[in-house]
């Protein structure tokens, strides 16, 4: 029973309230509704409510539906019978109920054709009769409106109106409008700028589908702008809309303005630098740029070959510098748009010292060098010596040279503004003059004899001092060191003192000569020597003791025989002689001592008195 549910929602919202009276007999009032509407596939009753005076109440009541056109009959009724008519569209769809107040057909799934005036007729023969209409309107709203915009690209430049998109509204009753909209302002149609072309077509089942297309005249604006349809339809009761989405549009417009600029390198632009000079215009599409470079006198300059937008100049020179000029390609631009500007490469030209390569000055002398490098911008001057910052700036005075003023000097040259650019160059100076010892000239030492001693002499000087000894008081010397740099010789000789030694160094150039005197004075023996021999008599004293004793046992024969066997050893080993001889005299005090004193304890050691010859002998004596 939910169709009549729906049945009771339809009728309620969409009957509506005025009417009128068809007839307005003494006998027969007739009412019915001007207007139903409701939706396709939707239920619909049309009521006709009518009246007879109480005088004139009928014996029968015939009750007719109609539907207008060929006005062809729906619904036959009677005292006796109700029919509905066989062989029309309603046949199926229609039903009618009746009381003595009124009639209502009830018409089910409403098709769009069924907008027609749907006629009821009263007819109560003497009792008069009666007939009312009522216009059955259906509406079927459309679907979403789809709009495209125009995908190529519109010039600003066309003549006509251009189309920018178009929209369409299908399966529509009844007919709908469509709008535009350019930025949620509505688009007038107006002569010369906006036209708007409708096409409605109707389906079999007599939907409506509408087409619309926007003509346009595009301003250089609408890159931006967004456009939009909306459809405007109707519904029971009401008016609606439905909106599309955005399209935006390619507009295409000429260049009025172009740009040029130094897209890299960043900064100042030096000799070997690749520059990428852009250009850049308002148009669109961007046009292809033609490049050249202004025309300085007569001498013609052809177009620089560029890709697009960007001239590429590989490993510029100052010659590359210029104003450089670009303008858009197309015809369509004007040809006085172009972009410019200037390009300036700077430079640093290889440095210019003063001497140049090498310069000789003589000791004590000054000289002032220069070091220069012509270059587009400021530029600063640094000497170094040996890696040492030795001055400032594009002179470098040397006063009162030393031999340590000699020496490479390199000037630096760089440009504040672009430390990129950096050159550099180098003067070598040499100082002149006669030897000049580093040490002091004369030197006396003492050092024992057999021992050796290194001499040392360094001379500087240039040219390079030659260094020679004389060496007097030894056989036994040798140079052990012998160096020289660029203006400094240095000669160490080793001398084996075995006397009192004068030796001499003679530095000597072309300039003169400087010498040094070395004196040593030779030290006798050392106390090692001494100790060993003292050790020796000891021990000699010793054996003599033993001898001396043995001699009084009786235990070595005395005399010759013993004394020589002695000497013979000894020479055997060590080539001295030793002579033993006992003092008689000695040898009885010792004795008279003993029988005085202390009792003597046998095995003591005699101590005995000797004087010894020590004769120190060689195997060649
Ligand atoms: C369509 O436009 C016409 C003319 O402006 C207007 O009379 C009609 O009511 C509009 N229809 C709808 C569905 O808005
Ligand atoms: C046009 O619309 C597309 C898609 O909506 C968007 O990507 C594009 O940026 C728009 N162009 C402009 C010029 O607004
Ligand atoms: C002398 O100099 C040489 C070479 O420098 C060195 O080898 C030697 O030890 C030195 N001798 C003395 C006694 O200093
Ligand atoms: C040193 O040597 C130079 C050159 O050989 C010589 O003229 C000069 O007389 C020498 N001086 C001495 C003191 O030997």
């Amino acid at each position: 029973m939910s169709q009549f549910t729906l049945w009771k929602t339809s009728w309620s919202l969409h009957v509506l309230t005025y009417r009128r009276l068809t007839d307005v007999l003494c006998v027969l009032e007739l009412t019915m509704d001007e207007t139903v509407e409701a939706y396709r596939g939707d239920l619909v009753q049309i009521p006709c409510q009518y009246n007879f005076t109480d005088n004139a109440k009928p014996s029968l009541v015939m009750i007719q539906w109609f539907v207008s056109g060929l006005r062809t009959r729906i619904f036959y009724s009677d005292n006796d019978q109700e029919m509905v008519d066989g062989d029309t569209e309603y046949s199926t769809r229609i039903q009618v109920n009746s009381d003595p107040q009124g009639s209502v057909l009830t018409l089910q799934d409403v098709l769009l054709l069924d907008e027609r005036e749907f006629i009821c007729q009263v007819n109560g023969l003497a009792a008069g009769n009666a007939e009312g209409r009522t216009n059955l309107r259906v509406f079927a709203p459309p679907q979403p409106p789809v709009i495209e915009g125009v995908l190529t690209g519109i010039s600003v430049t066309n003549e006509a109106l251009s189309k920018v998109a178009s929209c369409e509204a299908q399966n529509s009753f009844p007919k709908p409008n469509i709008t535009w909209y350019r930025n949620d302002l509505p688009l007038v149609p107006a002569q010369g700028y906006v036209n708007v072309v409708t096409l409605v077509s109707r389906e079999p089942e007599g939907f409506f589908t509408v087409q619309s297309e926007l003509q346009y005249k595009v301003v250089r604006e609408d890159r931006h702008a967004r456009f939009t349809c909306e459809v405007h339809y109707l519904v029971p009761g009401a008016a609606r809309t439905a909106e599309s989405r955005d399209v935006n549009i390619t507009v295409h417009y000429p260049t009025t303005m172009v740009e040029l600029w130094k897209e890299s390198p960043p900064g100042p632009v030096k000799e070997g630098d690749t520059v990428e000079l852009r250009c850049h215009g308002d148009g669109n599409p961007p046009p292809p740029f033609i490049f050249n470079r202004e025309q300085v006198r007569k001498d013609p300059e052809g177009a620089l070959g560029s890709s697009g937008d960007v001239l590429v100049l590989t490993e510029v020179t100052r010659s590359d510098s210029g104003v450089y000029q670009c303008r858009p390609q197309d015809s369509q631009s004007r040809a006085s748009v172009m972009g410019d500007m200037l390009l300036t490469v700077h430079y640093l030209d290889p440095v210019v010292v003063v001497p140049r390569d090498s310069e000789v000055m003589f000791k004590g002398e000054s000289l002032t060098a220069t070091c220069n490098a012509l270059s587009s911008l400021e530029t600063t001057a640094v000497w170094y010596k040996n890696g040492k910052q030795v001055g400032r700036g594009h002179t470098l005075t040397l006063a009162d040279a030393t031999y340590a003023t000699s020496g490479e000097y390199v000037c630096e040259v760089t440009v504040p503004s672009l430390p990129a650019l950096r050159t550099s160059g180098s003067v070598h100076i040499i100082v002149q003059g006669a030897p000049q010892l580093s040490e002091e000239r004369e030197v006396e030492l003492e050092e024992a004899t057999g021992r050796l001693v290194n001499l040392s002499c360094e001379a500087q000087g240039h040219p390079l001092p030659t260094i020679s000894w004389s060496i007097v008081g030894t056989q036994t010397w040798r140079e052990v060191v012998n160096r020289a740099s660029e203006n400094t010789a240095h000669s160490v000789v080793s001398v084996k003192v075995t006397s009192d030694v004068s030796a001499l160094c003679n530095a000597s150039n072309d300039m003169g000569a400087e010498v040094k005197s070395f004196r040593i004075t030779a030290t006798e023996g050392s106390g090692v020597v001494i100790v060993v021999i003292i050790l020796s008599l000891l021990l000699l004293a010793i054996l003599g003791s033993v001898v001396y004793f043995l001699h009084k046992k009786g235990k070595i024969p005395c005399g010759r025989s013993g004394k020589q066997e002695i000497t013979k050893e000894m020479l055997s080993k060590d080539d001295i002689v030793v002579e033993l001889q006992a003092d008689p005299k000695a040898e009885q005090a010792e004795l008279l001592k003993g029988a005085n004193g202390a009792p003597k304890a046998p095995g003591d050691q005699v101590h005995m008195p000797l004087i010894m010859n020590v004769v120190l002998t060689g195997p060649e004596l």
